[in-house]
This record gives structure tokens, sequence and C-alpha cells, in this order.
């Protein structure tokens, strides 16, 4: 065949790092069938969905059942009771007032944060380093040029715009981060709405994890002041309500989103409407409920037991001295590695002493190399397990 191909795809980094890691566990087990390996690289949720979540999604399966309340291909941007639930919530839980139009409900904020790319041109793009992978691969992809921003040990995995030369960028931001589990506070995020203001600039807002939130940093970035201006926001319930196997998320596009005269709202609506074909209505119905008070409330519950786990950790890691940031407003815990080993070292290490998996820093970017990502979505019990056996090692 001799049709072109998208040649940007040569200049992905290839990704391996998930795989080597079930590689190695894998010969690790093999050799050692005997041992007890503990799973703290899970970036999966295991607890199951809520009760309220699983009766609305099992009531609105039997109306799919009944001719007269069958439904068929749902609206593009999502059922007006879902978006209407949305926008109740971010005025209940962040004090944002938002319009139904400005929401589009959608199938995951992995596809969000890929497909957006589609509505902007040849911008310059900056992506924080280290980073979820699918902000950086969806750019490259589209043969953009992608400008790292150093999150490192000294700025708390917390980069500020100060120094970035001046520019109009689309710039990608976390909070809370993955895979560094920081959280910027209002000045931090602040810093960025007023960067982007001034230099014209787009921000991309990833707050998949805002239901982790703790203190009084904002879980939404419209709690800035501006921010309806400059940015769009991308958040999911997946790590909040259980959704990762059920998919629902949504896109924030605010209508004073204006550039060249054209409404960002306006195009992402046409390219939703052009490719999408909206969240199954059963999924949706999930999704209200996980919304609504009571499945708030449920949601909340989980979230506090994966807390917990995550405390028996940042615990021993204080005990010990350890540098780490995260595990309070989020789930990760992104600590240093021992003895200044690279995080591959530092991987093998846990693996074979102490038969602890984790995720390698150096995985997610140049800046994660000496870091390591625990997660706290596993069992109780195994965290327990696995902070006794880190307190022997470290
Ligand atoms: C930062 C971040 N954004 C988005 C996602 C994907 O969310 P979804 O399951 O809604 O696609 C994840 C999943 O791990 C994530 O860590």
């Amino acid at each position: 065949m001799s049709v072109k191909l998208n040649d940007h795809f040569d200049d992905l980094v290839k990704n391996y790092l998930f795989s080597e890691v079930g590689k190695r566990v894998k010969a690790y087990q093999e050799k050692n069938p005997d041992k007890k390996i503990i799973r703290l690289g899970i970036g999966d949720v295991t607890l199951p969905l809520s009760t309220v979540v699983v009766n609305a999604m099992q009531g609105a399966v039997l109306e799919m059942g009944m001719k007269s309340t069958f439904k068929g291909y749902p609206p593009e941007y999502g059922y007006d009771f879902l978006r209407k639930a949305i926008v109740d919530y971010y005025l209940k839980n962040d004090n944002v007032n938002l319009d139904m139009e400005d929401v589009f409900v959608s199938d995951g904020a992995k596809s969000d944060c890929g497909n957006i790319v589609e509505i902007f041109g040849d911008n310059p793009i900056l992506i924080p380093d280290p980073v979820y992978p699918v902000y950086m691969d969806s750019n490259i992809m589209a043969g953009r040029k992608v400008t790292l921003v150093n999150a490192t040990k000294e700025n708390f995995f917390l980069p500020s715009p100060e120094g970035i030369k001046e520019d109009s960028y689309i710039i990608y931001l976390c909070s809370p981060n993955n895979p560094t589990g920081a959280v910027y506070d209002h000045k931090g995020l602040k810093a960025w709405v007023d960067f982007a203001l001034k230099t014209g600039s787009l921000i991309i807002f990833d707050s998949a994890y805002e239901s982790y939130v703790e203190g009084d940093e904002p879980r939404s970035i419209y709690e800035i002041e501006g921010a309806k201006a400059c940015a769009i926001e991308i958040c999911s319930l997946s790590k909040s309500a259980g959704f990762t196997g059920v998919r629902c998320s949504w896109a924030i596009i605010p209508n004073q989103l204006i550039i060249e005269g054209k409404s960002l709202n306006q195009l992402w609506a046409r390219r939703q409407a052009t490719k999408f074909n909206g969240v199954p209505y059963i999924v949706q119905k999930g999704a209200e409920a996980a919304l609504k008070e009571e499945g708030l409330r449920q949601s909340k519950e989980t979230i506090a037991y994966y807390k917990r786990n995550a405390k028996l950790l940042t615990d021993l890691l204080t005990k010990k001295g350890v540098f780490f940031t995260g595990g309070i407003s989020s789930p990760y815990i992104w600590m240093k590695t021992k003895d200044d080993m690279t995080s591959w070292e530092f991987f093998d290490e846990l693996l074979s002493k102490v038969q602890i998996v984790g995720t390698p820093g150096s995985g997610f970017g140049k800046n994660g190399e000496g870091f390591f990502r625990l997660t706290a979505f596993g069992s109780y019990e195994d965290t327990l397990e696995a902070v006794k056996r880190l307190d022997e090692l470290l």
C-alpha cells in the first residue's frame, strides 16, 4: 500500500511503563511462587459502585426495556437532567455558577483531553513534567510543539508560570495531580490564570481528582476569578464514583471563551455533534444519582476508605523522613526513592526485598526520575501489610 500515514506517530516516545512493570512482576512471581506480592501501583479504583448508582442504572435498564420509556440515541451533549445535576454540583460544592450549555457530557476525561486538541490550531503547548501521558501524546500525534515545564522537588511538583517566555500557549494543568498528588492552592492557580489572561493563552484544567481535595484548595479552576475567560475544565466520575468501567465525564466550556470572534463552546459542540453520539442513558442516570446528595455521601465513604490507605503510607513516610507529595488530597503518593536510586532500581528493590509493586516515576517524564508512585486504591489489609514491609526496608 502506498497511502500516507500520520508521521507524527513516529515522534511518540514508546510507552513501555506498565508493560515493563507487568513483565518484571510476572518474572519475579514465576521464580518465587510462594511470595505474596502487594500491588500499590494500581491506577484504577477497586471498590464497587454505590447502591444509589446501581439502583438508578437498574431503573434505567427497565425503562429501556419498555416501549413507553425506551430511548434511542442520547443527546450529543448529554441529557438535560445530567447537565443540570452537574451545574448544581458546581454551585453547591465549589460556589461556581455555570450555564447548562457550558456542560458537555462525555464518555471519559481521557477522551476529552485527547480530542480537545482538534479544535485548536498549531499553538505552542505547555505541559508540566512529570505528567499524565495523554496531554503530551495527543499533541504529539497532532504534530504540535510541546514545551515542558519543570515540576520538581524544589517547587513541590507545582510549577509556576514565573520565568516562562510570554506567548499564547495551550497550557495543561492537573490538580490534584496524577502522578504527583500535588494540589495547587488558590494563589498557585491564580498565577496561571493571570498568566493566561495576560498572554492570551488557554488553560485546559484536568480536575479528575477534585473530589479528593481535603482543604480549601480549589476543586474547580472557576473558583479563580477570570478563569471563565481563559480555561476549559475536564472532570470525571471515574475516581470519585468508581466509574472507570462505566464511563462518564464532562467538559466545561464557558460561553465567555471567544477566540478570533469564534466561540470555543460552539466549536466543541460542532466537534462532538459530528464525531460523538453521546453517553448511554443508563450511564447518565447512574451519573445523575452519583451527583445527588445520597450519591455524593456514598462516594465520600469510598474516598474515605482510599484516604485511610493513603494516610497509612504518608504516616510511614513522615516517620521515616522520606520526601513525598500527595496522599492528602489525592489517592497518589509520590515519594523520593531510597538512597537516590533510580526509579527502576527502587522498583526492583521493592519487588525483590519486600514484594511491593509501585510505579517508577521516570515513566511519567524526565523529572520523575528518582521518584516513585504509590497508590491508595488497594485494600486496607494489603496497604497495612505493605506499610509493615516498607517500615523494615526504608
Ligand atoms: C489526570 C487524569 N485525567 C483523566 C483520567 C482519565 O479519566 P477517565 O476514566 O474519565 O477517562 C485519569 C485516569 O487515570 C487521570 O489520572
